[in-house]
């Protein structure tokens, strides 16, 4: 989607759709009363015609009342008061929704007041809503298509609002990354392929390093390999680093993401229902990646790593069993209750390779560990869980601000003692009690006095329905804004 910022007066192209942007109890205030003026009082009697209030999500096609336009649509944006940059964006996501399939091909929307800042969270709003994964669709019907290719924003100083846009144009790049990444099938993006195009983010002046998995058992990373030792597919680390502050030896902020590209459990595989979404259980991975190309999209002034552990859980002759003992990278051994406890394997030797490497000021990872957290908190929430109160602080702000939700959790010592192993040094499952807690408190156990927090994205990486109009069905991209701002507003500068 093409975004452009134009004035009020500026003149409509033919297949415009105009969708103005109104408040609740107040739908007739500013634009849309000039436009009902000119319309001969078109939309106060499509007003009077409907239930539309202005109200949250609430869309009102008015055909044939402009005489410029070749369609007109409110879009109700909710309160004045509650007006805030996510409100803004989903306002966006709602009038391209209302439009998209409309056959016509531009978008003006004119916001309910100048403020170009928010013009430019407006073409967020779009770029984010109009994002649609459909390379493999060889048959769609034409009309099912969006035809609406470019939006026009209006902007009180244009200029102004297209300078503020190249940082949330670069966080929308960022995010399709990633919903990309995890929306791929299994069978094209492996472990390999996933390696290659964070390679070739190279291009955005990102540096990567890939280990395969020779290089990672020099290195004693049992506890990853293990869980890719079933599969044909080679494991891989990718090393992602954004050298961004003034000063390039800074100590970096760093994200570990889980990256298990197809989970079907292992030895101790799972049910066959559903487990098609095993695809997306790379989606920290995805998280991570995608927040490095921010980053160096936005030339962000910090040093970041990005680390993902790569890997595909498969069950086979040489799959590794329930009752293995490996040795990770740390030193420490791991007893394999169940292999389908796979995610916090491959965080154990890819976050103790971070904080060993690279000392980081901390250490952030995100991954799809377990479905208790879905069954603890929903399809919204994301459970945060940390050995830090000032990093946990800066990510519940960020979290709030960009509308990602997330919730702590505690990591109780008295839990900890549910994943001593009767031979080894732990084990990789605690129960099925407090299941989100002792997957934690297990990657924990890797971690060596650096501020860390874990986010178990299980329950937000892919949603289906959607319920924002800014994240259509599938692949979120969730933590790429939260973890953006929080580096932006805390460890930038
Ligand atoms: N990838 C799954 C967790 C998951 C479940 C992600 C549902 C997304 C949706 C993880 O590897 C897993 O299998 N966890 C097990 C842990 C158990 C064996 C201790 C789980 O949650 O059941
Ligand atoms: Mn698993
Ligand atoms: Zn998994």
């Amino acid at each position: 989607m093409e975004i452009e910022f134009v004035a009020a007066d500026a003149a409509l192209a033919e297949k415009t759709a105009l969708a103005v942007v109104v408040f609740e109890g107040d739908v007739l205030a500013g634009a849309a009363g000039e436009l009902d003026k000119t319309a001969g009082g078109a939309l106060s009697r499509a007003i009077a015609g409907s239930r539309f209030t202005g109200g949250k999500g609430q869309v009102l096609d008015v055909l044939g009342a402009d005489a410029k336009a070749a369609r007109l649509v409110l879009v109700g944006a909710g309160k004045a008061e509650a007006f805030d940059d996510i409100a803004i964006e989903h306002a966006a996501g709602a009038a391209y929704h209302a439009v998209k399939t409309s056959g016509l091909t531009t978008l003006r929307l004119q916001l309910p007041n100048s403020d170009d800042a928010k013009a430019a969270r407006a073409g967020l709003g779009l770029r984010l809503a109009a994002y649609r994964f459909d390379i493999y669709r060889t048959k769609e019907p034409a009309e099912k298509k969006p035809s609406v290719v470019k939006a026009q924003i209006v902007a009180g100083k244009p200029d102004a609002a297209l300078n503020a846009f190249p940082p949330l144009a670069a966080l929308a790049d960022g995010i399709a990354f990633t919903r990309d990444l995890v929306s791929e099938p299994p069978n094209v993006l492996y472990p390999e392929e996933f390696a290659r195009r964070v390679k070739a983010l190279e291009s955005l002046g990102l540096e990567v390093e890939i280990l395969g998995e020779a290089e990672m058992a020099k290195l004693g990373m049992g506890s990853l390999l293990g869980v890719g030792q079933g599969s044909v597919r080679d494991s891989q680390l990718a090393i992602i680093k954004w050298y961004g502050a003034a000063d390039k030896s800074a100590q970096p902020v760093a994200f570990v993401g889980k990256g298990v590209c197809f989970d079907t459990g292992g030895i101790s595989i799972k049910p066959a229902d559903g487990m098609e979404d095993m695809k997306w259980d790379m989606g920290g991975a995805g998280a991570v990646a995608g927040l490095m190309h921010v980053l160096a999209g936005r030339k962000a002034k910090v040093n970041a790593i990005g680390i993902l552990g790569l890997v595909e859980n498969m069950p086979d002759g040489n799959a590794q069993r329930p009752g293995d003992v490996v040795t990770s990278m740390s030193g420490q051994t791991i007893e394999i209750i169940n292999t389908d406890a796979e995610g916090r394997l491959v965080l154990a030797d890819a976050v103790w390779y971070c904080q060993e490497r690279f000392k980081p000021k901390f250490m952030v990872d995100l991954a799809t560990l377990t479905g208790a957290i879905i069954i603890a908190l929903g399809n919204d929430y994301a459970g945060l869980f940390s050995n830090n109160d000032e990093l946990s602080g800066n990510l519940l702000a960020a979290s709030t601000a960009e509308a990602e939700p997330l919730w702590r959790l505690p990591l109780p010592a008295q839990y900890d003692k549910n994943i001593d192993s009767m031979i080894a040094d732990v084990k990789n499952t605690g129960g099925r009690p407090g299941g989100s807690i002792t997957a934690a408190l297990f990657i924990q156990r890797f971690v060596n006095n650096v501020p860390w927090a874990h986010l178990d994205i299980a329950s937000t990486a892919w949603k289906k329905p959607s319920s924002i109009p800014t994240s259509p069905d599938g692949a979120t991209g969730y933590g790429v804004r939260l973890l953006n701002r929080m580096v932006q507003d805390k460890y930038e500068g």
